[in-house]
C-alpha cells in the first residue's frame, strides 16, 4: 500500500474513476499540466508548458480538493505578443505576477473598454465578455495568476463549445461602461466596490489599529462576479488565527516574509515558508495559520470560493475578528496550541487558557504556543527581536 495511503487499495481503485471529470479532461486537451499541490514556493518561477490554443504558456494549479470548486491558473504572455480572445461563462479574477501590457474587454453589443495594467494589478473579467490580453513591452514576458470557477461549470455543462462559445451578452455584469476599469471605488465597509485595483501591494487597506500598527484588510467583489476575494495584512512578529475551512482559498503573497503551518485533522503540522510570489492553497478543512517572521508588515491576496456558507449568523467570515471561543470549539483551539507547541518546540507545558488571535503579538503576558513558535522563529530569522518585552505587545481583544 502506498505510504500516503488513507484507504485500501481496493476501495480506492473503485473510486479511480471519479478522479478524472469533463474539467481535467479539458485542461488535459489544452496541453497543460494540473500541478495538484497546497504550496507552490514562487509562482513567478512555476514552470510552464506552451498553450497552443491561447498562443503564450501555462499552467494549472489545482489542489485535489478544489478541483471541483475553484481553480487556479498561471499564464505568460509572450514579448511583444498576446494571448488570444476569449469568452467563457465562468468568472475570472486575475493578479498580474510580472510585466506590463492592456486587456480589451468587448460585448455583442459593439461596446468595447480597454485598460492597461502592471505588476500586482488586481481585476476581473465579466461573465461572458469577450477579452484579450496584450503584453505592453516587445523584449520582456508577462505573467498573470488566476481564479476561476471554470470546474464546476465545465464539469455541469460537458459541453466545452457552449462554455466558450455562448453568443450572450450579461448586461448586469458588463455593459461597456467606459469607466468600468477604472482605479476608482466607492467603499462600503470593509468592501471595496470596483473592478481594477492598480497595485495591489500598495492599495490603502481599512486599518485594525487594535491588531497593531500595520495591519488591515480589505475585500472586493469585482466585476459583479460571485467570487470574492480580500487582502489582508498583518504586522511584523504577529500570526494570523488558527482555523480551517472547505477548499477553494488560494492565498497569494503579494509581500513580507514568513511561513505557515497547515495540517489535517489527526496529523503533525507541516511548515511552509514564504515570501512574495508564494501560493498556498489549505486543502479541505486542514488547519492553517500565517507567521509574519519579517521586518515588515505582511500582505497577501485570498482568491476564495465560499459556495457553502462558512459565515457566522452575523454574516462574518471565519477567521475575520470574532472571538476565539465563537469562532472555534475549545476542542479545535486546544488542539492548535498542542500542535502548534509539539512540532515547533517538543514537548512542553500546555496552556489551556491561552488563546490566539488574528495578528496577535509573539510575547503577551501568557505566552500560547504559537507566540513561542513565533519568538523562536524570529529569534533565528526575523527582525530585531522584540519578544518577551510584554509591555510593548498587548494581545489583541480578538
Ligand atoms: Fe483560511
Amino acid at each position: 500500500m502506498a505510504k500516503d495511503a488513507i484507504v485500501s487499495t481496493d476501495l480506492a481503485k473503485k473510486f479511480e474513476t471519479e478522479k478524472d471529470s469533463p474539467y481535467t479532461r479539458w485542461v488535459a486537451d489544452e496541453g497543460l499540466d494540473i500541478i495538484a499541490a497546497h504550496y507552490v514556493p514562487d509562482l513567478k518561477e512555476v514552470e510552464l508548458k506552451p498553450w497552443a490554443r491561447r498562443g503564450g504558456r501555462g499552467v494549472y494549479i489545482n489542489h485535489e480538493a478544489s478541483r471541483t470548486s475553484n481553480d487556479c491558473y498561471v499564464a505568460e504572455i509572450p514579448a511583444g505578443g498576446q494571448l488570444a480572445p476569449q469568452r467563457q461563462l465562468f468568472e475570472e479574477m486575475i493578479l498580474v505576477l510580472a510585466g506590463h501590457g492592456s486587456t480589451k474587454v468587448w460585448n455583442d453589443a459593439g461596446a468595447e473598454v480597454t485598460f492597461e495594467w502592471g505588476p500586482n494589478s488586481l481585476f476581473a473579467i465579466p461573465l461572458n465578455a469577450h477579452h484579450q490580453h496584450f503584453n505592453g513591452s516587445g523584449t520582456e514576458t508577462a505573467r498573470f495568476v488566476a481564479s476561476t470557477n471554470a470546474p464546476g461549470i465545465i464539469n455541469l455543462y460537458d459541453d466545452i463549445d457552449f462554455v466558450f462559445g455562448t453568443a450572450h451578452d450579461f448586461p448586469k455584469r458588463f455593459n461597456g461602461e467606459p469607466d468600468y476599469f477604472s482605479p476608482q471605488g466607492e467603499q462600503k465597509g470593509l468592501l471595496l466596490d470596483t473592478n481594477f485595483v492598480s497595485d495591489a501591494n500598495s492599495l490603502p487597506l481599512i486599518e485594525a489599529k487594535e491588531r497593531g500598527a500595520g495591519g488591515g484588510h480589505i475585500r472586493f467583489n469585482m466585476a459583479k462576479g460571485s467570487m470574492n476575494s480580500h487582502i489582508s495584512q498583518f504586522p511584523t512578529a504577529t500570526y494570523k488565527k488558527g482555523h480551517r475551512h472547505g477548499p477553494g482559498a488560494h492565498v497569494i503573497m503579494l509581500s513580507g516574509e514568513g511561513y505557515s503551518l497547515m495540517w489535517p485533522e489527526g496529523e503533525e503540522p507541516r511548515r511552509y515558508e514564504w515570501g512574495a510570489g508564494t501560493l498556498i492553497v489549505p486543502p479541505n478543512m486542514w488547519y492553517h495559520q500565517h507567521f509574519n517572521t519579517g521586518a515588515e508588515p505582511a500582505r497577501y491576496l485570498a482568491f476564495k470560493h465560499e459556495v457553502v456558507s462558512i459565515r457566522n449568523a452575523q454574516g462574518v467570515p471565519e477567521g475575520l475578528d470574532q472571538p476565539a471561543h465563537r469562532r472555534r470549539p475549545d476542542r479545535l483551539r486546544r488542539r492548535v496550541v498542542v500542535r502548534a507547541r509539539d512540532v515547533l518546540e517538543g514537548p512542553g507545558q500546555e496552556r489551556p487558557g491561552a488563546a490566539d488571535g488574528e495578528g496577535v503579538r509573539a510575547g503577551a503576558g501568557e505566552p500560547p504556543a504559537q507566540a513561542r513558535c513565533l519568538t523562536r522563529a524570529l529569534a533565528t530569522c526575523g527582525p530585531p527581536c522584540r519578544v518577551g518585552r510584554t509591555s510593548s505587545f498587548p494581545r489583541s481583544s480578538a
